[in-house]
């Protein structure tokens, strides 16, 4: 039997079992709406599971529930918080983010600079993906009203200074976005002592369900609602609400133990050993603790990741690369880019994101894969050596 080695995590993971059985009973017993709380007794039992799970989360980055609004996920999130600012600013009409940001952020500011006469500035990171502090601190001014800059990368998983950042738009009076979907439960988020006025998170990510995120919104922060209809989430969001999601995701939370950081930091760096002795390969993003502990994103010059993936594929190995497939483009990865490697070198990126159901067997395995598929490959490549 074909055995299938998952390593695309970063995209989506696996639902835990714990998770679905926390679930369930809001699918087929308790599966009334909240806006019937005052009505009827099934109404109660949902308004009771979504505020517990609003408690749990917003207790796992130090916030207030009522601050905790939930939503589809980690896209949602990220258009609420930017738009939902944008759309009620007056006067203030200049945003900051970063070049390596994901596309929910990146599409959304420049949707706002062509649409709503917003204008953006797009900071510059280092070879390891870590933004320009000096450039943050001369690009904000009087006008900036919103710094957007995300906890950990989606492809090369920098985790970002991100108190430092918190402290510096406190400084500038400047509110704060902080998009940790790739991050949450992996790094500590304390939105108090990080000085974070928004936060993005997402629970498919988390072996949590998808359909569910959570946007937090510190209190005092005004936003105009995307979805608007009966007042549901404070009315930020209108529409019945997600509980088994929400019960899904606060549950995620409930089992994500040191443990499990532990163990995928371990095959991390077993990966990244073994694959970094594949020659003329190149390790992108930084190494140890301010990696994220599930991510290997490695260069193989002279071949393209596309090529990689399909031949890992057949091998059962499931991994990603930023190019083609993903932006369904040629265009390599604008993350990649941004660090300052050739257009070719980009290409040949390869991301493997790990979770806590991997093994070192599995590693074993995908060395050896990588290992003869790039020699194969390297033989018929049209570039060379
Ligand atoms: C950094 C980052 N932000 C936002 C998202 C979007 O999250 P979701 O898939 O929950 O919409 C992703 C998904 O890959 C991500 O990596």
């Amino acid at each position: 039997m074909k055995r299938t080695v998952y390593l695309d995590n970063a995209t989506t993971t696996a639902l835990d079992p714990e998770v679905l059985k926390a679930m369930e009973p809001y699918f087929f017993e308790w599966y009334s709406s909240p806006t019937h709380e005052y009505g009827h007794s099934l109404g109660l039992k949902a308004r009771e599971a979504l505020e517990e799970s609003r408690e749990k989360i917003a207790r796992s980055i130090g916030a207030e529930p009522g601050e905790v609004i939930f939503t589809s996920g980690g896209t949602e999130s990220n258009n609420l918080a930017l738009k939902g600012l944008a759309l009620t600013s007056k006067g203030k009409n200049h945003i900051i983010t970063s070049k390596i940001e994901h596309a929910s952020i990146l599409n959304v500011v420049r949707s706002l600079e062509r649409r709503n006469g917003y204008k953006a500035s797009y900071l510059n990171v280092d070879e390891e993906g870590f933004v320009d502090i000096e450039q943050l601190k001369g690009e904000i001014g009087k006008d900036t009203l919103l710094v957007s800059i995300q906890h950990a990368n989606q492809e090369i998983g920098t985790i970002q200074n991100i108190r430092e950042i918190g402290e510096i738009c406190r400084d500038h009076g400047v509110l704060f976005h902080v998009d940790a979907v790739q991050s949450f439960t992996k790094a500590p988020i304390d939105v108090e002592k990080m000085n974070i006025d928004l936060l993005s998170i997402s629970a498919h990510k988390i072996h949590g369900p998808k359909g569910i995120g959570a946007l937090y919104v510190r209190e005092g922060v005004k936003l105009r609602p995307l979805i608007e209809g009966g007042y549901n989430e404070f009315g930020l969001r209108s529409g019945t609400e997600n509980i088994p999601g929400a019960v899904g995701f606060a549950k995620a939370i409930e089992i994500v133990d040191e443990s499990h950081l532990e163990h995928m930091r371990r095959l991390r760096d077993y990966l990244m050993k073994g694959l970094l002795e594949i020659p003329d390969s190149r390790l992108n993003g930084p190494k140890g603790e301010r990696r994220l502990c599930n991510n290997v994103n490695v260069t193989f010059r002279f071949v393209e990741g596309e090529s990689i993936l399909l031949h890992l594929d057949i091998r059962g190995i499931i991994v990603t690369t930023g190019s083609a497939c993903f932006s369904r483009t040629l265009e390599p990865s604008h993350v990649i880019l941004a660090l300052g490697l050739s257009h070719e070198d980009a290409h040949g990126s390869v991301r493997f994101s790990l979770s806590k159901y991997n093994t070192r067997e599995e590693m074993d395995y995908t060395i050896e894969s990588v290992r003869d598929v790039v020699e194969q490959l390297r033989q018929i490549s049209p570039v060379g050596r």
